[in-house]
């Protein structure tokens, strides 16, 4: 079960897990084109929960879009706040509350196994919030219970290799195990979940979750949703 503040703490300082420039690219340039179909007709506002480094917000801007970025990680929230401070249509959000049913897309991917179960109702909560009716949470990069590293694994070496990172990936493994995230992830542990337990919790906040396709992420072996706010 992961546990918020040690895997924020993670996040806050210097992340090991892209193993590089093109690694980091690559990874917002496949997330972007998983993400194009389902981005609203422009104008629209899409709030990205748990951005990381939101290398996709100017894309989404140049489709029309309203971006705000938040990011819990306080170190992460103040790059991005210089990253775009000349970027009109980027903004970073700290508090949540202060976003009251302006957004038609929710963005959550590769935030939820960072998050402690009982945590989620109250985030999905905040995110029903920020949406307007009708509006959409797209989930993306969850983790089953029987998702294991030897398959994330794989999935990074195929990523490098059809990206052209490939010896890049097999030296940054070899770093990633032995550093923070890895002895984290052996300690902490991600949080999984099935998309039918997932489904539960979003209905219980408001939701109507029906299973993408395809998975917003490189790793094929994760599953992704849509919840639309009832
Ligand atoms: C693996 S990165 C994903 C970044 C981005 N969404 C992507 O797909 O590339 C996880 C991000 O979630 C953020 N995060 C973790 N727990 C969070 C929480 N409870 N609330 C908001 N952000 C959180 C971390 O700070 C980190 O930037």
């Amino acid at each position: 079960m992961a546990a918020t503040d040690d895997w924020l703490q993670y996040w806050n300082g210097d992340v090991s897990l892209y193993v590089g420039p093109r690694h980091l690219e690559a990874h917002y340039e496949g997330l972007f084109r998983a993400v194009r179909p389902l981005l609203p007709p422009a104008p629209f506002t899409v709030l990205d929960y748990g951005c990381g480094e939101a290398l996709m917000a100017p894309r989404f801007a140049a489709a029309g879009a309203s971006v705000l970025l938040h990011d819990a990680a306080a170190a992460r929230a103040d790059v991005l706040r210089r990253r775009f401070r000349d970027h009109g249509a980027i903004t970073v959000v700290d508090d949540l509350a202060t976003v009251s049913a302006t957004c038609d897309l929710a963005l959550l991917i590769s935030v939820l196994q960072y998050i402690p179960r009982a945590d989620l109702p109250a985030i999905l909560g905040r995110l029903r919030t920020c949406l307007k009716p009708g509006g959409r949470l797209v989930i993306g990069d969850i983790l089953a219970p029987d998702n294991g590293v030897v398959a994330d694994v794989a999935a990074l070496l195929r990523f490098g290799w059809r990206e052209g990172f490939l010896l890049a990936a097999i030296g940054g493994l070899a770093r990633t195990l032995r550093s923070d995230y890895g002895r984290l992830r052996n300690s902490l542990g991600l949080t999984t979940w099935t998309l039918d337990d997932l489904a539960g919790v979003l209905d219980a906040a408001g939701f109507t979750a029906e299973p993408l396709g395809w998975n917003i992420g490189h790793a094929e072996h994760r599953r992704s949703l849509v919840a639309t706010a009832r």
